[in-house]
């Protein structure tokens, strides 16, 4: 096993940033460096005040606080930061390709290959490249023939370590993690490069919950584990839709489903539609592969899933529109909350900005109120689906940094994100500031209905007649 003094990790975003903060703060004699090309990011990541860090997430600011600086550096440096590494960590974005062949599905690799070519150039020692990327099956071996094809002779073992935080947990999952998952060659020198990253790993976590399998596997496992987490939500989701009809509770229905041992508790919240950056493009890329092996069927199955999840944004949005009597044009309707769930400032692929666009389209005044989502990138998400102008979208569509200053005149209220704070609201002022008849749409399922219809308001909660 080699001796590891320094670790390198390309791309200081949402895995990047919180991974290597933890490895830091476990392994206090290995050097860790986390580079990124973009400026602003890593100034960021370098602010003397720790509630500028680009990340949001508990427990991280603490975490960068103790270690920053120490055995911890952010930098955009990143020949030398490669050059000086033994192991190199690529945590890039892999977003879904908007362009060329496998549009809309396939996942762009543009970042994750200049990481490879620039790899390549700097080394002019053996280095083990860690894909930390979420990346399609077989990608390492794209990997592995940059390498060494175009490298100065010296040797790479690529090694695929997806990470499984999910956002707003993200410290404790690196900290207590279920599992990690590291794929490699089955040669001596695979064998051996597994072993290194593995005891990195082993300062925190006990060596049975480190699994090493072949590189396929690994790449895949990634994919189908994040399939099988929004699978469980559209099915309950779906299921919400009927309970709306029939008088069931889709609380009750998860309860009654999630006590059965072989089903699990987990993932069965009924909510207005998954969000975040991984679960959308990943499926799609599962259908895309499958459907490039000619696995119509499995494309398909799998491809429901985010179908489901449209249906279930769509849906909520229409009912907002049909239960204000058809119109909401020049009607005042609260967001509370933006981001795609509690305790991230995460907003990619949030249901928020679906719900906004489709009610925009009918002329809504929208009043967004988001704990720690800033008003540019609020503006920049609805931008960016370029369904209408910026002017557009600032005209119609105002940020606010207090929810009761929103609240005031208007005609209802859609809660989108899960935050706690909304539950501890005095929801007798809200009703007292808003129009009636005052409507307030639970899409998170975050508040009572009975304690709620008592106030006054006529209260929609998602999977409940
Ligand atoms: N966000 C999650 O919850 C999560 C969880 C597990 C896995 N993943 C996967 O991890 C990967 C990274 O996701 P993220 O959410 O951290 O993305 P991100 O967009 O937050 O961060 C990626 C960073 O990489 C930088 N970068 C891009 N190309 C670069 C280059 N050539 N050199 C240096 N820096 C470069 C970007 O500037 C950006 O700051 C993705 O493949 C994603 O699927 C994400």
């Amino acid at each position: 096993m080699k001796k590891v003094n320094k670790i390198c990790c390309i791309g200081a975003g949402y895995v990047g940033g919180p991974t290597m903060s933890v490895i830091a703060s476990q392994c206090p004699e290995i050097t860790v460096t986390v580079v990124d090309i973009n400026q602003a990011r890593i100034d960021q990541w370098n602010d003397t005040d720790l509630d500028n860090l680009p990340v949001y997430e508990p427990g991280l600011k603490e975490i960068v606080e103790k270690t920053r600086g120490k055995n911890l550096f952010f930098s955009t440096e990143v020949d030398k930061a490669i050059d000086e590494a033994e192991i190199i960590f690529i945590s890039v974005n892999t977003p879904t390709k908007t362009y060329g062949k496998g549009k809309g599905q396939a996942a762009d690799l543009k970042y994750v290959e200049l990481c490879a070519r620039n790899i390549a150039r700097v080394a002019k020692t053996d280095k083990i490249v860690v894909e930390k990327s979420t990346l399609p099956v077989r990608t390492a071996s794209a990997i592995k023939s940059i390498l060494e094809n175009t490298g100065n002779g010296v040797n790479f073992e690529i090694l695929s370590n997806p990470e499984f935080l999910a956002e707003g947990t993200a410290i404790d999952d690196l900290l207590k993690a279920d599992r990690v998952l590291i794929g490699g060659d089955d040669t001596p020198s695979g064998q051996e490069a597994k072993d290194t990253l593995s005891a990195i790993y082993e300062h925190w976590l006990p060596k049975e919950r480190i699994l090493q399998t072949n590189v396929w596997s690994s790449e895949l496992s990634k994919l189908v584990a994040n399939a099988f987490l929004a699978q469980r939500v559209s099915s309950i989701n779906a299921i919400s839709a009927l309970c709306e009809r029939t008088d069931a509770n889709v609380a009750e229905v998860s309860r009654a489903i999630g006590t059965d041992s072989r089903i699990g508790a987990k993932f069965l919240n009924a909510s207005v539609g998954f969000g975040g950056s991984c679960f959308q493009k990943d499926i799609l890329n599962l259908v895309y592969i499958s459907r490039s092996f000619g696995l119509t069927e499995v494309a398909d199955y799998w491809e429901q899933v985010i179908i489901m999840n449209d249906y279930q944004k769509r849906r909520f949005a229409e009912n907002i529109i049909s239960t204000l009597y058809n119109t909401v044009s020049g009607k005042k309707i609260v967001f509370f909350g933006w981001a795609f769930k509690k305790d991230t400032n995460d907003t990619r692929e949030s249901a928020a900005i679906n719900v906004a666009d489709a009610l925009l389209e009918e002329k809504a005044e929208i009043v967004v109120y988001d704990p720690k989502v800033s008003e540019k990138q609020i503006y920049a998400d609805l931008d960016y689906l370029d369904t209408r102008s910026p002017e557009e979208n600032r005209e119609l569509l105002t940020v606010v940094k207090d929810p009761m200053e929103a609240v005031q005149d208007a005609h209802a209220i859609a809660i989108l994100t899960e935050w706690d704070e909304f539950k501890t609201y005095s929801w007798e002022s809200i009703f007292e500031k808003m129009l009636k008849p005052a409507f307030v749409f639970d899409g998170r399922r975050l508040l009572s209905k009975e304690k709620m219809e008592e106030i006054g308001f006529q209260y929609y909660k998602i999977g409940q007649s």
